[in-house]
C-alpha cells in the first residue's frame, strides 16, 4: 500500500508482481502442479532458498521447497530493519528456550531462530560479516577439501553478494574497500543508511587509539582486525532477507522452482538400499502445524537437502534415526544409521552488553520513549524508507584479540583459526533497544562477544514426537578460556570509552564490577546468546571417525541425502554466520550440480 502511494503509476506493476512472487508459493500438496520432484529441500530458510534457486537455474531440475513457516511478504516488521528483534516470540519464531546452563548460573535463556519464509535471514539482526581468511583455510584444512579454503570460495561471496549504496546515499568512500566486494550478486549488502555523530565519534577513536583500537577500512577483506564501519543485508533501507533476493519474482516466477509453506517435515525416510548403503529420499510432513494431522510422504527423484537450520537440521535427523544410536534407543526411536555427531560440537557466541551513560539525546532512548517522534520516523520510513528505521540497531563493530603473551594460553591452545583471527567482538550500539528501557538516561552500549570459544553444546531430541523441541544447550562459558576472554573483551571495550573523543560525550560507566570475581559475576549473571551458531551436522574429512557429512555436504553412510545450512560448518566462524551460511551455500549448489551433470 505504501510502495503505490510513492509509486503512484507503477502501483499496478507492483502489485502484478506480488501476486505473481505468490505463485510459486502455496500451502497445499494439491495446489503443487506435479508430486515429481528432482530435489526436495527441507527447510526455506537462509541457505534452502540459495540453494533452491541456483539448482532451478537449470531448466531440466525440479525442485520443491517445504516450509514449515509462513510467508515473509509484507511482513512489517521484517522488512523494518530497526525492528530485527520485533518478531521474537511471534508467529515468525520457533520460540526454543535454551536447558539451563551450568555457565551462566543455571540460567535458561531465549533462543530465537526463523519460522518464516527466508528462515533466520527474515529476522536476524542484518549484520553482514564474513570472519577471517584464516577461518575458511581452517575449513580447507580440517575437511582435507581445498575448495573450502578463502581463495578458493572468493567466487562464491561474490555470487552472494550485491554490494548497494546506502538508502541515504552518503559518500562511502574511505568507508569500505571496493576491490573485496560483489556488486553483481543476489542478496543486498550495504553499509549503514543513517548515521548518528555517535558513529562518527567511535570512528574518531579509532585515530586517537590506533594501537589498541585501529581502524579497518573493510572487515570482511579477509584481515577483520580492527575497528570499522559493518555492512548489512539492507536494500534502499529495507531488509535483504534470503526470501526477498532469492525467491524474488524473477527466481519465484521459474515454472520449476515450488514452495510448500506451512508444512513441517516429522522426518526422512529410507526409500531403498544402494550398494548396501541406505537410501533416504523419502521426506514425511503435515501439511499444517499441528501434531495430529496426518502426515504425508513425498520422494525426491535425485536428493533431498536438509537446510532446517542449527536446530531444525539435527532435530529431524534424529527423529529419522540418523545419530547416536545408543542415545536414540534411549528415547526410543529406532537407530538406522550411526552418526555419534549428530547434535554435537553446538558452538554459540556468549554476548554480554555493556553500558554508559552519556551527555546526548540524539540516542535510541530518545525516541523509543516518545511515542510522537517514534510515529514521525516510521512514517518517514513508510513513506521513503529513509531515516533512524532504515538503519539496523548499530552501524561499527571491532574485531580484537587478547595479548599473546595472556597467561591463559598456558592452560589452552589458542582456539582462533590464525594469528590474524579475532578473540572477541565489539557491537558498538547508539544507546540501547531492549525494552523495557530504564526511565530516564541516554546510553552507549558497547556488547562484547567471545567469537572463537571454546565451549561446546548438543542439540538432542528427548521424546519420539517431532512436535517436541529438541533439548538446546549451547553451554555458555563453560571453558574458562571463554570466561577469560570476556573479562578482558569488557576491560577492553572500558579503555575504548576512554578514547579522548569521548570525553565530553560519556558521563559514567552504569556497570561495577572491576576484580576478576565481579566481572565473572556480572558475565554469569547477564550473558545471553547472539545466536551465531553452527556445528551439529558438521563437516569431517572423508572417512573421518567424527563428523555427520563429508565435505561435499552429503551425510556420511547413506545416499540422496545432504544438508546445506548453517549446521555443516565445522567451526564457528569470528563472525556473524549469515555469510558463511549464504557461501556454503552456493559452494554446496555448484557441487551438487556438478554431481548430477557427472551422474
Ligand atoms: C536473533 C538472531 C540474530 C542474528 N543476527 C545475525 C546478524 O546480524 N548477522 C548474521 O550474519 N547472522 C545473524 N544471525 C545468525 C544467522 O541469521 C544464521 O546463522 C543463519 O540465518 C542460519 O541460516 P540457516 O539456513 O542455517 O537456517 P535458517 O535460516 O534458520 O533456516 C532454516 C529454515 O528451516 C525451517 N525449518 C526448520 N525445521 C523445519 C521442519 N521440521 N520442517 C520444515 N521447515 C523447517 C525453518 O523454519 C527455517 O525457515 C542471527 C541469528 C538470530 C537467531
Ligand atoms: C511463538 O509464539 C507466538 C506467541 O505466543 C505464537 O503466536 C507462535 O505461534 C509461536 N511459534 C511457533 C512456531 O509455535
Ligand atoms: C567522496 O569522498 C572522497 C574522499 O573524501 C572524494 O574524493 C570524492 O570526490 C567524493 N565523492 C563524491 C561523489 O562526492
Ligand atoms: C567436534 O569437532 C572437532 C573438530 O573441530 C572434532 O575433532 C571432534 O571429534 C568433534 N566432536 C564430535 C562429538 O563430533
Ligand atoms: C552535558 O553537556 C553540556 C553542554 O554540552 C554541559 O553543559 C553539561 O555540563 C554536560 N553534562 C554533564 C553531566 O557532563
Ligand atoms: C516528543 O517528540 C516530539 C516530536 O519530535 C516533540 O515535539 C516533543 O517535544 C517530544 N516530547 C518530549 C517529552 O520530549
Ligand atoms: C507504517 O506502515 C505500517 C505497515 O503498513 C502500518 O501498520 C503503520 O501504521 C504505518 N505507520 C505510520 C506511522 O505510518
Ligand atoms: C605482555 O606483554 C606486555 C608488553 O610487552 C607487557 O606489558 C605485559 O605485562 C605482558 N603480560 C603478561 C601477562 O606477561
Ligand atoms: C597477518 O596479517 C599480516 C598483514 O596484516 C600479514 O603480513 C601476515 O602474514 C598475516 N599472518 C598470517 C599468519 O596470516
Ligand atoms: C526429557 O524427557 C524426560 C521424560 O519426559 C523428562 O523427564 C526430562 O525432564 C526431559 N529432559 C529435558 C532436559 O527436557
Amino acid at each position: 500500500m505504501l510502495q503505490s502511494q510513492m509509486l503512484g503509476p507503477l502501483a499496478c506493476l507492483v502489485s502484478f508482481v506480488t501476486t505473481s512472487s505468490l505463485a510459486a508459493v502455496v500451502t497445499k500438496v494439491t495446489d503443487l502442479p506435479t508430486r515429481d520432484f528432482d530435489f526436495v529441500v527441507v527447510g526455506g530458510g537462509t541457505a534452502g532458498l540459495a540453494v533452491a534457486n541456483r539448482l532451478t537455474e537449470n531448466p531440466k531440475y525440479s525442485v520443491l521447497v517445504i516450509e514449515a513457516g509462513g510467508s515473509n511478504v509484507a511482513l512489517f516488521d521484517s522488512e523494518v530493519p530497526f525492528f530485527n528483534g520485533h518478531l521474537f516470540n511471534t508467529p515468525a519464531d520457533w520460540n526454543y528456550t535454551t536447558a539451563p546452563m551450568a555457565g551462566i548460573e543455571g540460567r535458561s535463556v531465549g533462543y530465537p531462530q526463523g519460522h518464516i519464509l527466508g528462515g533466520t535471514s527474515s529476522m536476524n539482526g542484518l549484520a553482514y560479516t564474513r570472519g577471517s581468511s584464516d577461518d575458511y583455510d581452517r575449513y580447507a584444512r580440517l575437511t582435507k577439501d581445498e575448495g573450502w579454503s578463502w581463495n578458493n570460495l572468493q567466487p562464491y561471496f561474490r555470487k552472494n553478494e550485491r554490494w548497494t549504496e546506502p538508502v541515504d546515499h552518503h559518500n562511502t568512500t574511505g568507508e569500505f574497500n571496493p576491490a573485496v566486494h560483489g556488486f553483481h550478486g543476489i542478496n543486498a549488502v550495504s553499509l549503514p543508511g543513517f548515521i548518528y555523530s555517535f558513529d562518527r565519534r567511535v570512528i574518531q577513536a579509532t585515530s586517537e587509539l590506533p594501537r589498541e583500537f585501529p581502524f579497518n577500512l573493510d572487515m570482511n577483506s579477509g584481515h577483520h582486525l580492527g575497528i570499522g564501519w559493518t555492512p548489512f543485508t539492507i536494500d534502499g533501507g529495507v531488509r535483504s532477507s534470503s526470501a526477498t533476493s532469492y525467491l524474488a519474482p524473477q527466481f519465484a516466477k521459474r515454472p520449476n522452482l515450488h514452495v510448500l509453506i506451512n508444512a513441517r517435515v516429522t522426518r526422512v525416510v529410507q526409500t531403498g538400499t544402494s550398494h548396501g548403503i541406505p537410501v533416504f529420499k523419502g521426506v514425511e510432513f503435515t501439511e499444517d502445524r499441528t501434531p495430529t494431522a496426518s502426515r504425508k510422504l513425498l520422494t525426491a527423484k535425485k536428493e533431498i537437502i536438509l537446510s532446517a537450520g542449527v536446530i531444525g537440521t539435527p532435530h529431524i535427523l534424529q527423529h529419522s534415526g540418523i545419530g547416536d544410536s545408543a542415545l536414540l534407543s534411549q528415547v526410543g526411536v529406532k537407530p538406522l544409521v550411526n552418526l555419534p555427531s549428530v547434535g554435537k560440537n553446538f558452538t554459540d557466541h556468549p554476548f554480554v552488553a555493556n553500558t554508559w551513560l552519556v551527555n546526548s539525546t540524539d540516542t535510541f532512548e530518545t525516541a523509543l520513549r516518545n511515542e510522537t517522534l517514534m510515529e514521525q520516523q516510521i512514517k518517514q520510513w513508510n513513506e521513503s524508507h529513509t531515516g533512524p528505521y532504515a538503519a539496523a540497531t548499530f552501524a561499527t563493530a571491532g574485531w580484537l584479540r587478547v595479548p599473546d603473551n595472556s597467561t591463559i594460553f598456558q592452560q589452552f591452545e589458542d582456539p582462533s583459526a590464525g594469528p590474524n583471527t579475532s578473540h572477541f567482538e565489539f557491537i558498538i550500539a547508539n544507546g540501547k533497544t531492549r525494552l523495557p528501557l530504564p526511565p530516564t538516561g541516554n546510553f552507549m552500549v558497547i556488547g562484547t562477544v567471545v567469537v572463537t570459544p571454546i565451549s561446546r553444546g548438543t542439540v538432542l531430541i528427548n521424546s519420539t514426537n517431532p512436535f517436541d523441541p529438541p533439548v538446546i544447550n549451547p553451554n555458555l562459558l563453560d571453558s574458562d578460556f571463554d570466561l577469560f576472554v570476556m573479562r578482558e573483551a569488557i576491560r577492553s571495550a572500558r579503555r575504548f570509552a576512554q578514547a579522548p573523543v569521548f570525553s565530553d560525550y560519556v558521563i559514567s560507566l552504569v556497570d561495577t564490577a572491576v576484580t576478576d570475581a565481579e566481572l565473572d559475576e556480572f558475565i554469569r549473571s547477564t550473558a545471553i546468546t547472539v545466536s551465531h551458531c553452527v556445528g551439529t551436522a558438521s563437516m569431517s574429512p572423508k572417512g573421518a571417525d567424527w563428523g555427520v557429512l563429508d565435505p561435499d555436504l552429503r551425510v556420511k553412510k547413506v545416499a540422496g541425502l545432504r544438508v546445506v545450512d548453517s549446521s555443516a560448518i565445522p567451526v564457528v566462524p569470528a563472525a556473524h554466520t549469515q555469510a558463511a551460511t549464504y557461501v556454503f551455500a552456493e559452494r554446496a549448489s555448484d557441487l551438487i550440480k556438478a554431481a548430477w551433470v557427472m551422474a
